[in-house]
């Protein structure tokens, strides 16, 4: 790597696991993404972004969130199993000045899970400004896996996300017609609130943890010659054993774990194919891909000691049968023929699922606790990253087919192109006073009001 390459920093990593206590300040910051001028931004503790939490699965840890902003935020927990009370959600708004302190007691298996903002309304925008960050669950197994953990040598935490900066060098986020229909799509890369660094891996077996933290933008990942990337995991924790593939969707709010292997020495580039998923593209018939660009470039230094070589044979994620064949079904439409009205008549943005737009103080159904479902998701014009929180499901079919091989782990989002089919159990209980939420998780369809809510108890 040479001396003028930027080095690709990794957000502090707050270790939790001893402690079992941390903190986070949402507060404004500023930032120079490519050495121009300082633009405005909002982060958890940082300018930008938030530290990476690390928590220990089986126990509980006392968290503390401050808003040291002047509007409402949240710290929603993307990914972790807790109560409605406790999943920081639109109804644990926390109001300029004050603190929340939920109690997080984890007992699912170790994953790569985010924390966000998720006031209603304010949620693309305030994401787009950096309230974002990434949790670690760990059981602290990894080594016995054989699995790379050492935070930011091989075991590497990457959040990408699209941005658009003005010619001063200011994010650029304003809510144009096209923005609010189809989610904002920017044309510079940044990855970890970094533009063009290089990421120094060991000449050894890498892990990446991917998240998508981007307000709409689809990756399609692959490695520039070609060289396999090993899924570990998905959303909500490990496979039973690597999965080989040439290449790995991640839409916003997905994650996935890789191993890489750098063995050879070689630098190789993280490449996206350019999804196109506009709404106007569908009526117009012109949809698809246009090209690829840089991610993220990867360069080996000899001078890292190489810790793991070889890749594990197996892990121990399992997938459980739930069984859900005679389970009820439940049917969720995500609608855009609203928004589209709104194009024509430039009224209120509107989107919806089921006809209804978001409304936070109606509860959409109630669900009982411990009980199974079927929930089959169907999508509108565009391609719809489908969230639920409090739950982890399985994918059971995508547009009548098997899943996709990369959709076969456990998940939380899942990125609905036609119709998917969905199995899920309730294992944590939300009052209907703190619901968990189901949305599209393009940020400003979720906005826009393709959010409902449901009780468990
Ligand atoms: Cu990542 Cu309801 O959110
Ligand atoms: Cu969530
Ligand atoms: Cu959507």
């Amino acid at each position: 790597m040479s001396d003028s390459d930027k080095k690709l920093q990794y957000p502090p990593l707050l270790d939790a696991t001893a402690s079992q206590r941390f903190a986070l300040k949402a507060q404004t910051g500023t930032m120079r993404f490519d050495g121009g001028a300082a633009t405005n931004t909002m982060g958890y503790s940082q300018d930008y972004l938030g530290p990476t939490v690390r928590l220990l699965t089986g126990s509980d840890t006392q968290a503390e969130v401050q808003n040291a902003l002047r509007t409402p935020v949240s710290a929603h927990w993307h990914g972790l199993l807790v109560p409605g009370t406790h999943d920081g959600g639109p109804h644990q708004a926390i109001a300029p000045g004050q603190t929340w302190q939920p109690v997080l007691s984890l007992d699912q298996p170790p994953a790569t899970a985010w924390y966000h903002s998720h006031v209603h309304g304010a949620t693309a925008e305030q994401v787009m400004f950096g309230l974002a960050g990434v949790l670690h669950v760990t059981d602290g197994a990894d080594d016995d896996r054989g699995l790379p953990s050492d935070y930011g040598i091989d075991d590497l935490t990457l959040v990408l996300q699209d941005r658009k900066f003005n010619w001063r060098g200011r994010i650029n986020y304003d809510a144009g017609m096209q923005q609010s229909m189809d989610g904002f799509i920017g044309d510079t890369m940044v990855v970890n609130g970094q533009i063009g660094a290089t990421a120094a891996v060991p000449q050894g077996v890498v892990r990446c943890r991917l998240v998508n933290g981007s307000n709409a933008r689809i990756y399609r990942l692959s490695l520039s010659d070609n060289r396999p990337m090993h899924l570990i995991a998905t959303d909500g924790g490990f496979l039973d054993r690597p999965l080989t593939l040439q290449g790995l969707t991640l839409a916003p709010g997905e994650r996935g774990e890789v191993l890489i292997d750098f063995s050879d020495g070689k630098a190789v580039t993280l490449l996206s194919d350019n999804i196109v998923n506009s709404a106007m593209g569908a009526i117009m018939g012109g949809s698809g891909s246009g090209g690829q660009f840089t991610v993220l470039p990867f360069a080996v230094d000899t001078s890292v000691p190489v810790r793991i070589d070889t890749l594990p044979q197996r892990l121990d994620g399992e997938l459980p049968d739930l069984a859900v064949a005679s389970a009820p079904v439940r049917r969720f439409s995500l609608d855009m023929s609203m928004g589209m009205g709104m194009m024509m008549s430039r009224s209120d943005r509107q989107f919806s699922i089921n006809d209804a737009a978001f409304d936070q103080s109606r509860l959409n159904f109630a669900v009982a606790l411990g009980s199974l479902e079927r929930w089959v998701v169907q999508g509108d014009l565009m391609m719809h990253p489908f969230h639920i929180h409090g739950v982890r499901f399985q994918v059971l079919s995508e547009n009548g087919k098997p899943p996709q091989p990369q959709n076969r782990g456990w998940k939380d989002t899942v990125l609905v192109a036609g119709q998917v089919e969905l199995a899920l159990q309730f294992e944590k209980p939300a009052p209907s006073t703190a619901p968990y939420m189901y949305h599209c998780h393009i940020l400003e369809h979720e906005d826009g009001g393709m959010m409902g809510q449901f009780s468990v108890g």
